[in-house]
């Protein structure tokens, strides 16, 4: 029977200095999109997919995040005493999502540094990786048809996602050949943030992955790469390289709904787009942001 993959790692130690001075004191993944912090978006995406175990890697400043996922019991007294249960509902939810676990990252060393904290807590097991600054639409199907995949293939598995060529160096990018599945590719080689119109493709990795243990042996020799940093892609590239020996990497290509939140504009898009689709505030929002629109010539 295939195993099945409970753990997924998400890794938040960031400074979110482009989002200053507001994640002064917060962590970024605590900004809300809409009315939820971005974090919760991501650890309801790796719950709606099955997984129950998850190990924030985090940093300092990051107490606020604990806090999000813990029971807050002066809240939740204050409302109960209220009669208040719709609210109470939501504050409770977030605790109860999954069984969450910490570990700091150290030194911010990159992202391929970041999960290979996470190897005493996965141990011999394949898990995922959700990375906080992509949202994925709930009404999209994405890390699920990639955990399938990973059992079906028992190989690495990375999401991507096709952007146009000025976007290409913001990502990390694979080179791929076609299978006998229409979303899935073989990966044939992948390049870190590549210089502006040195991409070998368009199919830039988006921060969803699905990765065998072999890889915590690989990240441990992974040498610094773009950045100075030890970077995740490097890694893969050379689980790529030994398909024998490492299971391969394999791409799910998502033609969904996904959502930034990085940046600043990708963030105030972000927002917009996932209101007006709100039951509570769509019906509010539509008609004044086609007013407001008009405005702008
Ligand atoms: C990271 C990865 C990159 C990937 C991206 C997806 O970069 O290193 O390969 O394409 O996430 O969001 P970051 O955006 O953290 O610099």
């Amino acid at each position: 029977m295939a195993f099945t993959i409970t753990k997924a790692v998400i890794p938040a130690a960031g400074l979110g200095t482009r989002f200053l001075p507001a994640t002064k004191a917060m962590p970024k993944e605590m900004l809300p999109v809409v009315d939820k912090p971005a974090i919760q978006y991501v650890v309801e995406e790796a719950v709606n997919a099955g997984l129950t175990d998850v190990l924030m890697v985090t940093g300092r400043n990051k107490n606020a995040l604990e806090n999000h996922f813990d029971h807050n019991n002066e809240l939740e007294a204050t409302l109960k005493a209220k009669g208040d249960t719709e609210r109470l509902k939501k504050v409770n939810y977030s605790t109860e999502l999954a069984d969450m676990h910490y570990v700091r990252q150290g030194n911010p060393l990159g992202l391929g540094h970041a999960v290979l904290r996470a190897k005493m807590h996965v141990g011999n097991e394949p898990f995922a990786v959700l990375l906080g600054d992509d949202i994925i639409d709930s009404r999209d199907v994405l890390l699920s048809r990639m955990l399938e995949v990973q059992a079906a293939r028992d190989a690495s598995v990375v999401a991507l996602l096709e952007v146009d060529p000025s976007q290409t160096h913001m990502y990390g990018i694979a080179t791929v050949e076609e299978t006998d599945e229409d979303d899935v590719v073989r990966i044939t080689g992948m390049v870190e943030k590549p210089p502006p119109g040195e991409a070998p493709s368009n199919l830039a990795i988006i921060g969803r992955y699905v990765l065998m243990p072999e890889v915590f042996r690989i990240l441990e020799r992974t040498e610094p790469g773009r950045g100075g940093e030890i970077q995740l892609t490097d890694a893969l590239q050379t689980m790529a390289q030994v398909p024998e020996a490492t299971g391969g990497v394999y791409g799910v290509v998502f033609r969904g709904r996904r959502y930034d939140t990085g940046d600043r504009a990708d963030y105030i898009k972000a927002i917009v787009q996932l209101a007006v689709d709100r039951d509570d505030l769509g019906e509010e929002l539509r008609p004044w942001l086609k007013d407001f629109v008009g405005t702008l010539d």
